[in-house]
């Protein structure tokens, strides 16, 4: 297959499409090619997650507009299918790869999945495939690792035997398909008649711009646009900690400061989780220590997002002190477990650092979410016993609580709240004490 066939397959929709991973990103995007007459092989190597899919069940659990349906009509139709088989591949005309793409403890890449997924498309790839990296990688992955990989692996040389890409999703988690229709992207190809054969393939569903790009770009545009959301709430976290130290009201200075013109201050939070924020602006900065530059703000941001767990932990030390109760033996309800409302991903939550605090500390975490199945239930049931609460996460039930039940549940009226839940409940009743993340108590 040359190029000119593979640009006709893409147009007339007779390529046969692979994406591999199926997780938040790639389920979406491999219901989406099907929902648009492509046939589509899901892969993933998760044991029993390609059943799961064939039968017709969504695994993510958290609230996906839309997303059950279609996986369900992709299904049913027969243009979508799972496997975790590698050999069923080789009649694929294009890869599309959205595995895991984390950092380890210090930080530094780890590219196991990316590595694994790479080698076994290679030993199945078609002449004139096109492979398309979704995943999230540091600067360079592509010309450093993802092209030798797949030229040694495959044997086929980049732009003869086959041809590749970048296109980084801006996907999260609540709004999948509507991000993956709505939102632009940055298509980078390894040249730019990838790029444009790249653009036509996801102009199927991609009712927003679609920037051609090298592939370089597309991995720094990236890592860039996650680290400057970092680096954006790590300021509203700092000005929350002053706000408290000085007497004052970070949502009330935020609202007032976002009147000055070109100023659009971020909302600061108990922490920053999921799997992407925490670890991409660690994936934009890799190598550049290498290459003579020593980066100072985006760590620093990092390390100061990572410390709000801990500080939600002081200032329910200070709302135990202010009812005479310690925190050693205190049982501690935390609602919200996941990283992000209303949403059962629980990657890298800044509840679990929050958590094994609290144990550090003596206390009892007793923990609810509503969309945890290891943690939901009743929550006036969760919390009865306990000597305060502690809000983690902004889940839509939280917002609906009744607060006269929750305080005769509580065994005092103490109630930390990290997300600014209650502004408009019965948070500020003089009956609690009442603490709220960049607000003097
Ligand atoms: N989740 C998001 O909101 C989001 C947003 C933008 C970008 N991304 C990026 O997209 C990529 C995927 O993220 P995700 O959230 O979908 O991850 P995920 O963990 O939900 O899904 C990855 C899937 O890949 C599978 N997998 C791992 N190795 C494999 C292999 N060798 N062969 C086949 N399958 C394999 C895993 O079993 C898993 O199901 C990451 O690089 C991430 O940074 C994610």
């Amino acid at each position: 297959m040359n190029l000119n066939e593979l640009r006709a397959r893409i147009a007339n929709k007779t390529a046969k499409l692979a994406v591999i991973g199926q997780g938040y990103v790639g389920l979406p995007v491999a219901a989406l090619f099907a929902g648009q007459g492509f046939d589509v092989l899901g892969v993933d190597i998760k044991p029993g997650l390609a059943e799961k899919i064939n039968a017709g069940i969504n695994p993510i659990e958290g609230f996906e507009p839309g997303l059950a349906e279609l996986l369900k009509e992709g299904i049913s139709s027969g243009r979508l299918r799972a496997t975790a088989d590698y050999k069923e591949l080789a009649d694929r005309d294009v890869f599309i790869v959205a595995v895991e793409t984390p950092v380890d403890d210090n930080h530094i890449p780890r590219y196991n999945a990316l590595r694994a997924a790479l080698t076994s498309l290679a030993s199945v790839m078609k002449h004139g495939a096109l492979v398309i990296i979704e995943s999230t990688i540091a600067p360079r992955t592509m010309n450093d690792l993802v092209l030798p990989l797949l030229e040694k692996q495959s044997g086929k040389k980049v732009n003869e035997g086959f041809y590749l890409g970048n296109c980084p999703e801006r996907v999260m988690p609540g709004k999948l398909l509507n991000n993956l229709r709505k939102m632009s992207r940055v298509v980078g190809g390894m040249t730019p008649e990838t790029s444009e054969m790249m653009i036509a393939l996801y102009k199927n569903f991609v009712e927003a711009d679609l920037d051609p790009a090298d592939c370089i770009t597309a991995e720094l545009v990236k890592t860039v646009e996650n680290a400057y959301r970092d680096v954006q709430i790590a300021f509203a976290n700092e000005v929350a900690l002053v706000a408290e130290a000085a007497g004052g009201d970070v949502w009330k200075v935020r609202e007032l400061v976002n009147k000055s013109p070109q100023r659009q201050m971020h909302l600061p939070g108990a922490g920053v989780g999921g799997h992407c924020i925490p670890k991409d602006p660690w994936l934009l900065v890799h190598g550049a220590e290498e290459r003579g530059v020593h980066l100072r703000l985006i760590p620093a941001a990092r390390s100061v997002n990572d410390s709000m767990p801990l500080h939600m932990v002081k200032l329910l030390e200070d709302a135990l002190a202010k009812v005479g109760r310690s925190i050693l033996d205190a049982r501690i309800a935390v609602l919200g477990y996941s990283y992000l409302e209303d949403s059962d991903d629980t990657r890298n939550s800044p509840t679990r650092s929050l958590v094994a605090r609290l144990y550090e500390l003596g206390a009892e975490p007793v923990i609810h979410d509503p969309w945890i199945t290891e943690y939901n239930g009743d929550v006036y049931e969760k919390v009865k016993g306990c000597d305060a609460a502690m809000v983690m996460v902004a889940h839509s039930a939280y917002k609906e609580l009744d607060l006269e039940k929750l305080k005769s549940a509580l065994r005092s009226p103490v109630l930390v709240d990290g997300r600014r839940v209650f502004v408009n409940n019965q948070g500020d009743d003089s009956a609690w004490r009442y603490s709220l993340l960049g607000k003097m108590g």
